[in-house]
């Protein structure tokens, strides 16, 4: 049997009428960028997140950057992150010019430790990104607790965790904005690049969109030294028909992660750990052993393909050489670099081959 690590077949095939007459709504109005589309969207997913704003964007990177900008924060700032994270929260930061200050994760939940976010906190410190990493939401009230008592901003990072809530509330809604990507493989995934900010504050949504059209409030009035990051009309309608069904196909991943977690019996294997008052959905399902690399070749042979989140830490990334944090100094970053692996998880995955997967995993002896 061959498993993808994702496949979007099954969802393209239920929905591809509903596409197409999104693509065909479109064509008719003959209208490509900010029109109708874009607000209608922006008004749903708002609605489904619990905010009062949604802004539209290019692409996740752009979410984060743009909020962290519209919040004023640049260079000779520090801003808190993970030390586990894709790359694309720390180039946010780096992007406006900002100083990024990795912090270690917990390393049952893999999210940032609220625990450590205070040791890491100057008097340079504006904000705080947590990342609701592998689509679990972070332990919000103790991150809010600690924004508020040093008066920092928080923007979270969104990307992998849309409509997760913690104790009955959407991500994204905590903080002064949610920064969503709309990459195809996420959980809402456009038919491209994609990304939208959430809010509650005007100002910021008002400043988000001027940014990402030339700085421009008004055509052809510049008050900003903007770029160009809009969601598209074509994307923001196949959005509009995917977030219909967002819910449905999230306790899919649901479902899928609760038979990995009751039925992968593997003493060599740690399984992800769910906390009881989030609902995590599950956009990675990451199990973590010593022998990484012999299991991902072991599933590979046997037609299984499973991918890493990430395989190298952003502080030992090229790039990130200037940060100057030495191997060994994260170490929990560095565990979860060489231990994690992510399993096949995608809507519309068979029960045979969800069996294959967890007596594959059940048999690996090493
Ligand atoms: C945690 C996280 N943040 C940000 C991003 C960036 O999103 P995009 O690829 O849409 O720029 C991604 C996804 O790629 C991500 O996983």
């Amino acid at each position: 049997m061959n498993i993808p690590f994702v496949s979007f077949v099954p969802m393209e095939n239920e929905l591809k009428e509903d596409l197409k007459s999104a693509f065909e709504r479109v064509i008719k109005r003959s209208w490509y960028i900010a029109g109708e589309e874009d607000k209608k969207f922006e008004e749903n997913y708002a609605k489904y997140c619990g905010a009062k704003y949604c802004v539209g964007v290019g692409n996740g990177l752009d979410a984060i950057m743009l909020s962290l900008k519209a919040l004023g924060l640049g260079e000779g700032d520090e801003i808190i992150v993970p030390s586990n994270t894709y790359i694309a929260t720390v180039l946010a930061v780096t992007y406006i010019g900002a100083t990024p200050v990795l912090v270690e994760p917990d390393i049952q939940t893999y999210n940032i430790d609220p625990e450590k976010i205070e040791n890491a906190i100057t008097d340079k410190t504006k904000a705080i990104v947590p990342v609701h990493l592998y689509g679990q939401p972070c332990e919000m009230d103790q991150i809010m607790d600690i924004a508020k008592k040093h008066k920092l901003y928080v923007v979270e990072d969104c990307a992998q965790a849309h409509g997760a809530t913690y104790k009955g509330k959407k991500v994204g809604t905590f903080g002064d904005a949610g920064a969503f990507s709309f990459y195809p493989g996420k959980n809402l995934g456009a038919l491209g690049d994609g990304g939208a900010i959430i809010t509650n504050n005007l100002d910021i949504a008002n400043k988000v969109r001027a940014l990402g059209n030339y700085g421009s409030d008004y055509k052809y009035h510049h008050i900003y030294k903007g770029n160009n990051s809009r969601l598209d009309e074509l994307q923001a309608a196949f959005l509009t028909e995917k977030l219909k069904h967002l819910d449905r196909m999230n306790n899919e991943r649901i479902r899928i992660a609760a038979r990995y977690s009751s039925e992968i019996v593997n003493e060599k294997i740690i399984l992800p750990e769910k906390v009881k008052d989030r609902v995590h959905v599950w956009h990675i399902y990451a199990i973590r052993t010593k022998d990484r690399d012999s299991l991902e070749k072991y599933l590979r042979e046997n037609g299984i393909t499973t991918n890493k989140h990430y395989p190298i830490p952003i502080h030992m990334q090229k790039c990130y050489e200037d940060l100057e944090i030495k191997k060994g100094k994260l170490p929990l970053a560095e565990e979860i670099s060489s231990t994690e692996l992510s399993l096949p998880m995608y809507y519309g995955m068979t029960d045979d081959e969800i069996d294959y997967v967890i007596d594959k995993i059940n048999n690996w002896k090493n």
